[in-house]
């Protein structure tokens, strides 16, 4: 830790001419601070929302220092972030990365300036794994499995056959979008019955959601089920769906992730079938990585955050604790 070094050699000098620091030999110096950059990328969803409060929270509670910026969606601004953080020069810098490529040049920087990277919530792709520590967030693959083994157990449990389903997808080239993909395709593989029809990214924004919903609607004659990436979107098909008459949850299965209160109130309605949780929570074990990068510590490549799936046949969906977000 650069800063907590640069105390202890002011105090030896303090000490040396003589001068009092305040301190007697006894006492222990005060834990040093510190500096973490972090970068997040948007506000595209109430999920993010709470990511962000819990970052700055966490931050308040480890009396880490924090400098925050938020990209507004855009590569570019999360690109010029991290490089002011280098010029700053923070002892750790974490950021979720609105997509996984492009990352390379300015990693290289942070690396070049010795200063330890962690991405949180998304993943990057480098041709260099030694260009970050770690990750901290979810298990998008297993996200996509949870969905499509929820639909092959609705299917089964109630008789259906020859279900189209439509899905509304994340922002490209993101973690969740390309993962979440991933895992639904692999769960549903080799099921007859259930035909993945269509597939429009919504960019995890609930008019977008409202929108491709529309389009979707207008282009199929039938559509069974719904699986969006993230309960933004969902609000947004929902509407469009009330819009022409049809009752989600009954007309249409409805899979989404996340697990928003206003989703899981919907589920608790029966509007909503499935909510697959993806935790915002994860400030606090960001610090805990952060403060081990600083102090020179390795850590994991990969930490998942554990979470559940409520459906529509657990028996006791009303103990569910308000999820607050
Ligand atoms: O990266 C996590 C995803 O990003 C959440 O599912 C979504 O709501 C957010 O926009």
């Amino acid at each position: 830790m650069k800063r907590r070094s640069v105390a202890l050699l002011l105090m030896l000098c303090a000490l040396l001419a003589g001068c009092s620091s305040g301190t007697t030999p006894a006492e222990e110096p005060p834990e040093q601070s510190i500096l973490l950059g972090f970068s997040q990328l948007g506000w595209e969803s109430a999920w993010r929302l709470a990511n962000s409060e819990s970052i700055k929270e966490a931050a308040e509670r480890a009396g880490v220092s924090l400098m925050y910026e938020n990209a507004e969606q855009k590569q570019d601004r999360q690109i010029k972030a991290i490089r002011s953080f280098i010029a700053y020069q923070v002892d750790v810098i974490a950021f979720s990365p609105i997509v996984e490529t492009g990352w390379d040049n300015v990693l290289q920087e942070a690396k070049d300036a010795g200063i330890p990277v962690l991405t949180t919530d998304r993943m990057v792709e480098t041709g260099d794994e030694s260009l970050y520590a770690g990750f901290i967030g979810s298990d998008f693959y297993q996200e996509g499995v949870a969905a499509g083994e929820f639909l092959i157990e609705k299917a089964e449990r109630e008789g259906l056959s020859d279900l189209n389903i439509v899905e509304l997808s994340g922002t490209l080239d993101s973690t969740p979008m390309l993962q979440r993909a991933e895992g639904f395709r692999d769960a549903i593989a080799g099921q007859e019955n259930l035909h993945l029809i269509d597939s429009m990214s919504g960019d995890f924004l609930r008019p977008k959601g409202k929108e491709c919903m529309k389009a979707l609607l207008e282009k199929h004659a039938r559509i069974d089920v719904l699986y969006s990436h993230n309960d933004a979107m969902t609000l947004g098909a929902i509407a469009a769906m009330e819009e022409v008459g049809l009752v989600p949850g009954r007309d249409v299965i409805i899979i989404t992730v996340d697990g928003e209160q206003a989703a899981i109130d919907l589920l608790k309605q029966g509007s909503i079938n499935c909510v697959i949780e993806c935790k915002p929570q994860i400030g606090d074990m960001v610090m805990e990585l952060a403060k081990k990068l600083a102090a020179g510590e390795e850590i994991p490549r990969c930490t998942y955050s554990e979470e559940r799936v409520f459906t529509e046949f657990d028996a006791d969906l009303d103990s569910i604790p308000p999820r607050g977000y």
